[in-house]
């Protein structure tokens, strides 16, 4: 569900029309609904309703601070995966010890930025790491909670790129070994066990191999324990897909991932945790983009927009579908037709859609991308000399921009030459 509507034949977000915000801060731009993104977070937090939770938005879906805020204000947690990353939610307001750390390779550096200003864990994923904390923690006088993050071989069904539970990927310590790696870390004084993490992967559109990896999550649970360990806490990743398409696509809802939840976990007392970043923000952004020229090419149309690859990779990086609507309502019984819709740049990977059935575009039109709130401005780059473009919250009637577009004084005064030139 999303607060992204047609009102009177125009594309609103909320109560703001989409052209409303072009006229302001141009285009192509960034647009997240402040409804949407409580909405999903309250999904999630109604279907652990019960459970003794914390909700870690991965905020590597969509970083902004006033995302953050947002959810924030509602009880969010947040995971993190860089330093960067940690300082941001706190400077977006978020405590420390509602933030869990995790990442295959944190560098000494973050670790004790991340130990001096407080964390709620660490989610461990090998064991130089662990020692590697350890040895921080102790310097500083401290303990550090951590989770193992244990890789339990389950195919995620899901895109290569972003399946992460397969013995082959770099996440985790197999969980095979866990009994060894739990009693390495029981034995070091800087490091207070405190449960499992598991993290599988990402778009999973079916539930059967996150009550799989849960399973064994269970069984694990019950042998740390017989030997000695105190699991109390555990962390389940993200992962939860969304619907990209608006017709044939129906993922498994909040609900039934929060009963699979509590049918394979909830007999053990332990704290959960979950780490969800698509379905928060994926379905609560656009992004919005204008037609710069439609040219006819052979047996084929082309949409040249003003976004690119480098404002939205997912299509080029994962063959990602995006569904694409006007910003004007098209009216009733105008034939649609199909488009090659492209960017700017100077690559044939630039290219969002092939022959997508579009109603009659012309130059200087608005589309919006559905779908884009998730893995859509924080993947972007400035590839082409293309300043990053803004990022606008909307709020009932209200919008703010909450990221400017940069000037292009900005961005190339980042360049600084050498003396010898
Ligand atoms: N926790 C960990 C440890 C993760 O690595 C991820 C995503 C999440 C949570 C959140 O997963 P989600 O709920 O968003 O599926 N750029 C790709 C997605 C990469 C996901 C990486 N890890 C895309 O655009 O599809």
């Amino acid at each position: 569900m999303d607060h992204f509507l047609y009102r009177d034949g125009a594309l609103c977000a909320e109560d703001v029309p989409l052209a409303e915000i072009a006229a302001t801060v141009g285009s192509p731009f960034y647009v997240y609904s402040t409804a949407t993104l409580l909405r999903h977070f309250q999904l999630f937090d109604e279907a652990l309703d019960g459970t003794d939770h914390l909700i870690c938005y991965a905020m590597k879906a969509a970083s902004n601070q006033a995302i953050l805020r947002t959810l924030a204000q509602a009880g969010a947690g947040m995971d993190v995966v860089s330093v960067g990353e940690y300082l941001r939610a706190r400077a977006a307001g978020v405590p420390g010890v509602r933030i869990v750390f995790s990442g295959v390779g944190k560098t000494a550096e973050e670790i004790r930025v991340a130990l001096v200003g407080g964390i709620r864990q660490f989610n461990v994923e090998s064991e130089p790491e662990m020692e590697v904390i350890n040895a921080i923690a102790l310097e500083l006088g401290k303990v550090a909670p951590i989770t193992i993050r244990v890789n339990p071989d389950v195919d995620a069904k899901t895109h290569a790129k972003i399946a992460t539970g397969k013995s082959e990927n770099k996440f985790g310590i197999p969980i095979a070994r866990a009994s060894a790696v739990y009693a390495q870390a029981a034995a070091l004084p800087g490091l207070e066990v405190v449960g499992i993490d598991v993290h599988i992967g990402s778009q999973l559109t079916d539930l059967a191999p996150f009550e799989t990896a849960y399973r064994k999550v269970a069984e694990l649970t019950e042998r740390l324990r017989a030997e000695g360990h105190d699991i109390r806490r555990l962390d389940l990743g993200g992962g939860l897909g969304i619907p990209y398409t608006r017709s044939n696509e129906a993922p498994p809802l909040p609900m039934e991932y929060g009963a699979l939840i509590k049918r394979t976990l909830g007999h053990l007392g332990c704290e959960i945790e979950i780490e969800p970043g698509r379905l928060i923000a994926g379905n609560a952004g656009l992004m919005v983009s204008k037609v710069i020229y439609v040219k006819s090419g052979e047996g084929r149309d082309f949409l040249i927009l003003d976004a690119a690859m480098n404002d939205l990779i997912r299509p080029a990086m994962y063959d990602a579908h995006h569904d694409i609507v006007p910003v004007v309502e098209p009216e009733p019984g105008v034939e649609p037709q199909p488009y090659d819709i492209v960017g700017p740049v100077c690559e044939s990977g630039d290219t969002f859609a092939k022959a997508r059935m579009m109603p009659p575009l012309a130059a200087g039109d608005l589309v919006a991308f559905r779908s884009a709130g998730a893995y859509g401005a924080v993947m972007s780059s400035e590839y082409n000399s293309r300043p990053l473009i803004p990022e606008v919250l909307v709020h009932g009637d209200q919008f703010a921009v909450i990221r400017p577009r940069p000037s292009f004084d900005e961005m190339i005064n980042r360049d600084t030459i050498p003396p010898w030139l």
